[in-house]
């Protein structure tokens, strides 16, 4: 049977005035049945245009697919009409999306919202879709559903609005969620709530999940796999545990060692020094040279490699699951950083 969801090779550009945005270029990632999937990487890394991309909700113009195919369930969701990618999207794959607020409309109570989004896809009446409404706000854990029903989204918290999109994109039983930095606009014991909640409803619907976030210590729980990001790349992708017990990609381990609950008493959170480059402006070797630590290392002697080709993913030796790494000097900077004791974080904990 094939994956239920495979990205493969995907190539999403932008064609702006400053040049071509080379936002996504070659990603590919997988996902089935009752697996979570973590996105992790920095801000302006291409995980949104990733998910964006599956739903195919890129704005043409300026943006466009280029190349590579996705998957879902063998069909590929670069190829279909508007009309089936209509039917697709919500009753097949939903997404939610980072900030509530902008995607709740303040006009319209919550339940109608949610009426709206299960007629869309449900031949059932008004009162059905009430029904369908008020038990998934129930499912979601909110509170006195009733009447959280005839609310309006100000009426709402942001930990509550939040459940409101849960409710609203698993009404119509999707295979696959994908869920965009769900947790980034709520404060810290609300972010754990509502990433409990996805996770048990995962349980309990066996949906895919794909979960986005620029901060690895939010998913080092609920995730199964990781594929990590940088700069329009996929850059290292195992397993959680792989990921983060057996870091190999610098830019992981620099994601790692900026988790300050992972370094409780180590003393020196670092965080990795620049920035993400701008899309239409990417180094022509490995993408992440301009921000490596080992890149003027003698680890590199009189190389040039890092600056002039492009690293691609290859498997980590002696592990026995598929973990992959895309940089010339993984080997070496494993065995330098061995010789200096560098603890790996998440091992430290
Ligand atoms: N509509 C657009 N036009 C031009 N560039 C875009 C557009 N949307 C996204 N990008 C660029 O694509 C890159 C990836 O963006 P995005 O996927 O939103 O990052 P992330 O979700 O990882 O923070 C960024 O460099 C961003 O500037
Ligand atoms: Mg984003």
């Amino acid at each position: 049977m094939s994956k239920l969801l495979e990205v493969k090779n995907l190539k999403t550009y932008f064609y702006t005035d400053d040049g071509i945005a080379r936002a996504v270029d070659d990603v590919s990632y997988d996902i089935d049945r009752g697996e979570t999937l973590g996105l992790v990487g920095e801000s302006g890394c291409g995980k949104s245009v990733s998910a964006l991309s599956i739903m195919r909700l890129i704005p043409d113009p300026p943006g466009k697919i280029v190349g590579g195919e996705i998957l879902f369930k063998g069909k590929d969701i670069v190829k279909m009409t508007e009309e089936e990618v209509e039917d697709m999207r919500g009753n097949d794959i939903a997404m939610i999306f980072q900030e509530p607020m902008t995607s709740l409309n303040p006009v319209f109570t919550c339940g109608d919202q949610i009426d709206e989004a299960v007629m869309l896809h449900q031949k059932v009446s008004k009162e059905e879709a009430r029904k369908r409404s008020i038990e998934m706000l129930r499912l979601v854990g909110i509170p006195a559903p009733e009447q959280r029903y005839r609310e309006y989204p100000h009426q709402l918290s942001g930990g509550l609005r939040q459940r409101v999109m849960i409710a609203m994109a698993l009404s119509c039983n999707p295979e696959i969620l994908i869920a965009d930095e769900p947790t980034t606009a709520l404060d810290v014991t609300v972010q754990a709530q509502i990433l409990e909640l996805i996770k048990k409803l995962q349980d309990e619907l066996g949906m895919g999940v794909i979960m986005i976030t620029h901060d690895l210590g939010v998913i080092a729980e609920v995730t199964n796999r990781v594929a990590v990001m940088y700069a329009s790349k996929v850059v290292e992708y195992s397993t959680s545990e792989e990921i983060f017990y057996n870091p190999k990609h610098p830019y992981t381990l620099g994601l790692l060692s900026s988790i300050p609950k992972l370094n409780k008493g180590q003393g020196r959170l670092s965080t990795i020094e620049g920035n993400v480059p701008a899309a239409t402006n990417y180094p022509q070797g490995c993408h992440f040279c301009t921000r490596c630590k080992y890149v003027d290392s003698k680890v590199y002697t009189q190389d040039s490699k890092c600056w002039n080709e492009e690293p691609k993913l290859e498997q980590v030796d002696g592990v026995s699951v598929l973990h992959t790494v895309a940089c010339h000097y993984w080997r070496d900077i494993a065995m330098k950083r061995q010789k200096e004791g560098d603890v790996i974080p998440a091992a430290a904990v």
